[in-house]
């Protein structure tokens, strides 16, 4: 069949709610830009651990490799925590499933969103970055691990293969942008941050026109605060990605508008909101759309080549946040369905 191929999986809490925002968005748009495509949902995260007894079971993972795409909500949540495998396990165990070693998290500040940062508007103003965040590696599944009665271990193991992989992603974004790249890293302590810088040094020999900064992630996340307009690609390892990208998100005054890419050598990518899955606000219909439906902007432009739907959905959502239309986390006092569409009526 023609239709592209979308896998959907709604997840835990506000999950289903934004979800629903990000399908109405894509039906409407789809129609207006006669884009053909079909979604499959599967269960996933706590809702699988209730359906099936596991937060990522094969029928999940072999739906999702069968996609072209697949659009991710949030998932887990305290009534899982007990649970003796957590929904965030489904998490990890589909990004290795499917091999997606390379997370792609922007944060721009439109004009519109300026006056919404805890940053002074000077500082702040021009703000356009991405972080490219190992994601299959490092602290979250280096072996061994093991949590003890008297101890416990984690492991950050990078191999060569997995450093360099995710630098030419960077180093590769950078060339479609503004040819900057910023290391983060703690060689100043850590072998694999030493390893890390090596494997620039090298790569960088083959991009002569990007220029390489080298920075500790300690004063990092200081950079990000007072002058976030420094950096353009910022490539950076698991845990420490984790972090910046929270962090980095804080600058559009919500973590609720930041969408992301999941990418691998071969198979789909996977589009999710860094944000989770917020069982504080779940079931009263004000979660914040726009990153779900920003990560759908993301897939129209990485996985389908479809840059003018993508632009039409980004530009759409700085609109509305220009006009007041936004969710409580944003100070607005709008529904889930009524910025979605406000949303919609602007594409
Ligand atoms: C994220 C999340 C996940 C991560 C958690 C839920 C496992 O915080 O996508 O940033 O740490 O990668
Ligand atoms: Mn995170």
């Amino acid at each position: 069949t023609l239709a592209h191929q979308i896998a959907i999986l709604a997840g835990d809490y506000i999950g289903p709610e934004i979800m629903a925002s990000a399908e109405k968005v894509l039906a409407h748009t789809a129609k207006k830009f006669d884009f053909a495509y079909e979604t499959t949902a599967y269960p996933f995260g706590g809702e699988a651990i209730d359906k099936c007894g596991d937060p990522l079971p094969q029928s999940t993972i072999d739906g999702a490799k069968q996609a072209d795409a697949i659009l991710l909500s949030a998932i887990g949540g305290p009534k899982w925590d007990a649970a003796p495998k957590r929904p965030e396990a489904g998490l990890l165990a589909i990004r290795q499933a499917l091999g997606l070693y390379a997370n792609i998290r922007p944060t721009k500040i439109s004009e519109s969103q300026v006056d919404d940062s805890p940053i002074k508007p000077e500082i702040v103003r021009g703000t356009d970055f991405v972080i490219a965040r190992e994601l299959t590696s490092g602290a979250y599944f280096g072996k061994p691990r093991e949590l003890a009665e008297d101890h416990a271990i984690d492991t950050m193991y990078y191999s060569k293969d997995e450093v360099e992989r995710i630098m030419v992603t960077g180093f590769d974004m950078a060339m479609q942008r503004k040819q900057h790249v910023t290391i983060v890293d703690k060689s100043n302590v850590l072998a694999t941050s030493k390893f890390w810088r090596k494997t620039a040094e090298r790569v960088s020999k083959r991009y002569p026109k990007v220029t390489v900064d080298y920075r500790y992630i300690d004063a990092t996340t200081m950079a990000i605060m007072t002058q976030p307009t420094a950096f353009d690609v910022i490539i950076t390892a698991n845990l420490f990605g984790d972090i910046l990208s929270d962090e980095a998100a804080q600058i559009t005054g919500s973590i609720g508008t930041i969408p992301s890419m999941s990418a691998g050598a071969a198979g789909p990518n996977l589009y999710e909101p860094i944000h989770g899955s917020a069982p504080d606000i779940a079931g009263k219909g004000i979660a914040d759309p726009i990153a779900m439906v920003k990560s759908v902007a993301m897939m129209m432009q990485y996985s389908f080549n479809q840059p003018d739907i993508a632009e039409a959905i980004e530009q759409a959502c700085d609109q509305v946040i220009a006009a007041g239309i936004t969710t409580p986390d944003l100070g607005g006092s709008a529904t889930t369905d009524e910025v979605t569409d406000a949303i919609i009526a602007r594409i």
